[in-house]
């Protein structure tokens, strides 16, 4: 039993994780090879990961009907005990007639990577209808074709999804020389306890750290110690896992970010530096409370949330998907967050006048310069250089050296 550390209470009161006994690792791959087989594909294997360390607590498998149909029509779950948990995306599992046909009556499935080693079992199994226009416009808002984890996903997915108990075999690794960085929600309270943290801020990104961003944060520091906190620390959570083609792949941010601690934009010694094993869906406001819900029940109470976000341009229309405000306003009353303290922030951008990043001030709107991700990418692709202050010089310099290493000589 873990003992209470003074940290916020994971969802459903205690953290689920799903890895099989030591004792029982050899009979439960044993079991693997004599039950039906599902192969996983890369995003499948994500959310296993993410499952296993108790990510989507109390979750404690791919979900079952009851379970997908109150996250597209709630985006939350009812517990038994009449409270509710947020979870605004489906935690799916998909599977095709043929793998149905097989599968049959059997109650267990296992779960095998794309290599061949078994990954999992999952228990007491569920098959039921994939509503893929439905999922897709419940999820997104939009059935525009070119929604980058629609394409990737669910559109040549199978038309069932099974859902389950899961065991998980082993513990699920990378081999990319980035595990280390991959910290559990139950090794990442460890480490907030080890450091004596009174309070805890997440910072959810999957782009390079830019003064911007990095203003978020250092203002969160400063407004919780005016509050009181003596000793907050920071959660750097980049997403690792699945995201859209012209996003900085994660060995290339995590360089980065590692640049802007060194460079002094934030401090070593108050912020954790951590993989969050997610896939991304780009699916604005009802992403960022799954982006907030998972990071409770890694420890976090505070979680800033700034201008758009996990949201993308449009995929047919010139413009953004979604409104860039309604993210931290949804988040602010979503259902099942309320023990989540949510610290909106307004849109940061380049003041001409003082030569750096800061909060954009609509009373002098000729001041400032936005930096899209867009235009970011423009730049470190042409090797020009982004105005003073936008980004610290030797994260600036791994942006260049990743599209260096995109041209083809
Ligand atoms: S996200 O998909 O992870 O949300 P990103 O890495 O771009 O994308 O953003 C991380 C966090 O920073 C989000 O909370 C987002 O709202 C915030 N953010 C990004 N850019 C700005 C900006 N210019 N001003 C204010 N907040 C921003």
């Amino acid at each position: 039993l873990r003992v209470s550390s003074g940290l916020i209470e994971p969802d459903g009161g205690k953290l689920v994780e799903l890895l099989v006994k030591d004792s029982e690792r050899d009979l439960k791959k044993g079991e693997a090879f004599s039950i039906p087989r599902i192969k996983l594909s890369r995003i499948d294997l994500e959310w296993v990961h993410v499952l296993s360390e108790g990510w989507a607590s109390p979750l404690n498998g791919f979900m079952k009907e009851s379970e997908f149909l109150q996250t597209l029509h709630f985006n939350s779950i009812k517990l038994n005990d009449g409270s509710v948990v947020n979870m605004s995306l489906p935690i799916v599992l998909a599977i095709d007639d043929s793998q149905k046909h097989r599968i049959g009556d059997s109650k267990k499935v296992a779960l095998f990577d794309s290599l061949g080693n078994p990954v999992a079992i999952l228990n007491n199994v569920e098959i039921y209808k994939h509503p893929k226009e439905e999922r897709i416009a419940r999820t997104w808002g939009t059935t525009a074709p070119g929604l980058p984890y629609v394409e990737e996903a669910i559109t040549k997915a199978g038309n069932w999804l099974i859902g389950g108990d899961l065991e998980v075999i082993e513990p699920i690794k990378y081999h990319d020389g980035l595990d280390h960085f991959r910290l559990s929600p139950a090794e990442l309270r460890d480490e907030f306890t080890k450091r004596n943290a009174d309070a805890v801020f997440a910072f959810q990104l999957r782009n390079p750290v830019h003064n911007g961003h990095a203003l978020l944060m250092t203002d969160t520091r400063k407004r919780l110690l005016d509050m009181g906190y003596k000793n907050p620390v920071l959660l750097l959570h980049p997403l690792g896992g699945y995201t859209k083609a012209d996003d900085v792949p994660l060995d290339w941010r995590m360089k980065q970010h590692e640049k802007v601690l060194e460079d002094g934009v934030l401090d070593p010694e108050t912020t954790v530096v951590s993989i969050f094993p997610s896939p991304m869906h780009y699916a604005g406001p009802t992403e960022v409370q799954w982006h907030a819900k998972a990071r409770i029940n890694a420890g976090a109470n505070f979680y800033i949330v700034g201008r758009d976000p996990a949201g993308m341009s449009h995929p047919v229309e010139k413009r953004d998907l979604y409104d860039a405000d309604h993210g931290k306003k949804v988040l602010s009353m979503a259902p099942g967050l309320e023990r989540l303290n949510i610290l909106p922030f307004k849109v940061a951008a380049y003041d001409k006048t003082q030569g750096k990043m800061a909060f954009f001030d609509p009373s002098r709107p000729q001041d400032f310069v936005f930096i899209s991700g867009t235009k970011m990418r423009t730049l470190a692709r042409n090797k020009e250089s982004p105005p003073d202050g936008f980004m610290c010089p030797g994260g600036w310099k791994v942006l260049v050296d990743y599209y260096d290493s995109l041209v083809v000589s």
